[in-house]
């Protein structure tokens, strides 16, 4: 038989209103108690649960929660690390003001739209979801309208921390309305290379394809130098948009891409570690993942 909650003597009220904010015999609250059940497999009896929002100990919801699927979630709430998720017309507002960027500056952007959640979900997957992890450091380079920040967040525990280093002011805008609240997110507007610090995870979005090949030389180099020992960098490149925008490209182009091209494969030579492909973007992308340990294939460069 399936597990039911019926003692909710760990929760106050206010704590179930965040957990499960519906009146009582909502339609919403049945998909919350619906959900929580294909989650956690624990079915909440709304019977009880109403009773007991009448009482009013004091302990926290994730000590309820402990050792469950949501557990990590409800840790985050308590923590103030949760964030409003877009409405339908924010999300085609933002897409809008992505594509009036890339119109601005076509080669800081480097993309036309926002990455898809399944490129975000693959960028950050090396970011073990531990409870008992200890505190990671992770930095997000160019961060646009913050696709990636929200799966970062969603990985992250609260006493990790998470700085966001983003170069165009109407993104940083967007950055801070959706995480500015969240106070173990620290989001910087300006230039990656100005940036010091060590990092576990750095997750980039840069798009190196569209730079001069000299930029992206300083690129690497700063992947490098901002990671810790073992950290992991991992960044994604569009599928099949080079060896197309090749055919049309003059001498001097193609041997900027041939450059560009050479430096990230010694990089991933050097730190191999995933190169996973996403379809489910526009363009298809893959994500390099490196390790970048002293220990790697002849040290650090
Ligand atoms: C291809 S967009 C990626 C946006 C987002 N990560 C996504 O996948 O939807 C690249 C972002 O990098 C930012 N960028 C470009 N050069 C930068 C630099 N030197 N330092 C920080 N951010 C930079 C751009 O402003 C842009 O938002």
């Amino acid at each position: 038989m399936n597990p039911i909650i019926k003692d909710f003597s760990l929760f106050n009220k206010e704590q179930l209103n965040t957990f499960f904010p519906e009146e009582k015999g909502s339609l919403q609250g049945k998909m919350n108690r619906l959900i929580h059940y294909f989650i956690s497999g624990v079915w909440v009896d709304e019977e009880a649960l109403f009773k007991f929002a009448a009482s009013k100990p004091s302990a926290k919801a994730s000590e309820f929660v402990q050792g469950r699927a949501v557990e990590r979630k409800v840790i985050r709430i308590e923590s103030g690390m949760n964030f409003k998720n877009q409405t339908i017309f924010e999300s085609i507002a933002e897409k809008f003001g992505f594509v009036m960027n890339f119109i601005r500056h076509p080669i800081e952007t480097g993309a036309i739209l926002p990455s898809s959640t399944g490129l975000a979900k693959e960028i950050v997957h090396n970011i073990p979801k531990d409870l008992n992890a200890a505190p990671r450091k992770i930095i997000e380079i160019g961060a646009g309208t913050g696709v990636f920040t929200a799966k970062i967040l969603k990985r992250m525990n609260p006493h990790d921390t998470l700085t966001v280093v983003e170069f165009d002011p109407k993104f940083c805008e967007i950055l801070r309305k959706r995480y500015g609240h969240i106070k173990n997110v620290t989001i910087i507007e300006g230039d990656i290379l100005e940036h010091k610090g060590k990092y576990d995870y750095v997750v980039s979005g840069l798009p190196l394809n569209a730079f001069p090949a000299e930029m992206v030389t300083k690129f690497i180099a700063k992947y490098k130098d901002l990671t810790n020992n073992n950290g992991i960098v991992s960044y994604f490149q569009y599928r099949f948009v080079t060896a197309i925008r090749k055919l049309f490209m003059n001498a001097k182009e193609k041997a900027n891409i041939d450059s560009i091209t050479e430096q990230k494969e010694e990089f991933f030579a050097r730190y191999r570690f995933q190169r996973n492909s996403v379809y489910l973007n526009v363009p298809a992308a893959e994500v390099l993942h490196h390790r970048i340990s002293t220990h790697t294939m002849g040290g650090l460069m």
